[in-house]
């Protein structure tokens, strides 16, 4: 297994990350966020951009895992739900990537059943090219071609989660 070259640096993520979190700030003028983070991907992104958004946040997270039951549906173990209400409350969901969009529509559906005032997404990464159902996303990080990446909270069978950049991931042949 080798990490192949690094495709954001931690300058490059903190760029990004402040100019997300300056755009949510401007867009959630005058009101509280519910910001729930997807663990455990979710985890780095989560906390730097709550530390970018200079607006009152309540936090709470949800710690799910995903399997595709067929090729357009997905089945999700929730190991942790979330606390907070949700109904009339603006929800943030942050997650780190994007693919199919299979399990990010699975909880956004979940929560939308929980009535919230308004419900975004933002995800730091984003396989456009992958998607198999069509889902909004709000905030983006960087859109990246269809290649395996670690570091930044996102693994490779759970590890490399810690490395503070993120890079392709090859698994050696
Ligand atoms: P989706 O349901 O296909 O959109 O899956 C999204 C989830 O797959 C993410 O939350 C990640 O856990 C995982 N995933 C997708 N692509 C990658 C990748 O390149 N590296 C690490 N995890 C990934
Ligand atoms: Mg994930």
């Amino acid at each position: 297994m080798v990490i192949g070259r690094p495709l954001f640096t931690v300058a490059q993520i903190r760029e990004r990350v402040t100019e997300l979190g300056n755009k949510i700030s401007y867009d959630y003028s005058g009101r509280e966020i519910l910001a729930i983070g997807i663990l455990k991907g979710a985890f780095m992104f989560y906390s730097d951009l709550v530390r970018a958004i200079g607006r009152r946040i309540t936090t709470d997270f949800l710690v799910a895992s995903s399997y595709k039951d067929t090729e357009s549906t997905c089945n999700l173990d929730i190991h942790y739900n979330i606390r907070e209400d949700i109904k009339g409350r603006h929800v943030l969901l942050v997650d780190d990537i994007i693919d199919t969009g299979l399990s990010l529509n699975a909880i956004r559906e979940k929560i939308l059943e929980r009535e919230p005032a308004s419900l975004k997404m933002a995800v730091f990464l984003d396989k456009k090219e992958r998607r198999k159902i069509d889902i909004p996303v709000d905030y983006v990080g960087y859109e990246i071609p269809n290649e395996f990446v670690v570091g930044y909270g996102l693994d490779y069978e759970n590890q490399f989660r810690n490395l503070p950049y993120i890079a392709v991931f090859k698994k050696k042949t």
